[in-house]
């Protein structure tokens, strides 16, 4: 009989929570309200605030005059922020954890120092967090800041201010911390992963390490559900990574003794259910109709 067992930490973080949360009442509060960019990384979940009333715009200048735009969770660069304020309301859903850093960038340059922030290039949380300083590095990882380091030897004399992505791996980033203390003469480190995501990739490793299978469940475009996919297939041998229920081919899934399910910051209760509930119903009939078979052949 195989068993399917919940991740301790999945799903929801209080950001992504709270961003959402805003929006809803945004919906109905009857003002007229746009979203800038996808207000999470979950495309599920923005099509249901469209169907509440949101409309979602891709630039600052799409945003209609006097409309009411909400800030992603992931955050915005500082020129987005002065361009959205001049053109009417902001609600600013951006997760705090993600404007504490800002602050910090901010702060380490106005003080003489370089940012140096640890992160996916191009990831929206790492393009804001640049955006509030004028001269940001910004480095995937401690092979990057390595070679960083080496292109200029003043690098290394350089006061220097270290923070992260909220969503990156404990490991990756302790190896940039050991690496910049070492060789760094300067420099200044803010730990700035966020707890919520400790805690998830903690409860999917451990999950993982006794699973036969693990089922991932979040939107492609979530870099945080990419980290527990690749933690998770560190430690177990099968790994399906999934947005939502339909997804999955529970006959992919047939033999394994033990399945665990872990879950994405940005994916929401509802398609967790959905998953776990098809997981559970089709395991039980597969199996059934196994046993069946076996019995025939005997
Ligand atoms: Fe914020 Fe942490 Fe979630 S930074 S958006 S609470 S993963």
């Amino acid at each position: 009989m195989s068993s399917v067992t919940m991740a301790e930490h999945a799903g929801f973080c209080y950001g992504v929570k709270r961003a959402v949360e805003m929006a809803e009442q945004a919906a109905s509060s009857g003002k007229r309200c746009v979203m800038l960019g996808s207000l999470i990384h979950n495309d599920s979940v923005v099509r249901r605030l469209e169907s509440m009333g949101l409309t979602s715009v891709s630039k600052p200048e799409d945003v209609p005059e006097g409309a009411t735009v909400i800030i992603r969770s992931h955050g915005e660069p500082k020129a987005v922020h002065e361009a959205l304020s001049a053109r009417g309301e902001i609600l600013d859903a951006t997760c705090p954890n993600v404007s504490r850093i800002h602050k910090i960038v901010a702060e380490a340059e106005q003080a003489g120092r370089q940012p140096v922030i640890i992160g996916t290039p191009n990831h929206p949380e790492i393009t804001a967090i640049a955006g509030w300083c004028t001269h940001p590095v910004v480095l995937a990882d401690a092979e990057e800041l390595e070679k960083w380091l080496d292109k200029d030897s003043e690098n290394r004399k350089k006061p220097l201010t270290l923070v992260s992505q909220t969503t990156a791996a404990r490991k990756s980033w302790d190896l940039c911390v050991e690496k910049a203390k070492k060789e760094c003469t300067n420099l200044k480190v803010f730990d700035t992963i966020c707890s919520a995501t400790c805690k998830r990739q903690e409860a999917a490793q451990a999950l993982a390490a006794k699973s036969d299978a693990m089922i991932v469940i979040g939107d492609r475009k979530s870099s945080n559900t990419r980290r527990l996919a690749e933690l998770c297939a560190a430690l177990c041998p099968q790994v399906l990574w999934i947005e939502r229920a339909e997804d999955l081919e529970p006959s992919n899934l047939y033999g394994k003794a033990s399945i665990g399910i872990t879950a994405g910051a940005s994916t929401p209760g509802w398609i967790i259910k959905e998953v776990y509930n098809k997981m559970s119903d089709e395991i039980m009939e597969i199996e059934e109709s196994f046993a069946e078979l076996l019995e025939k052949s005997i």
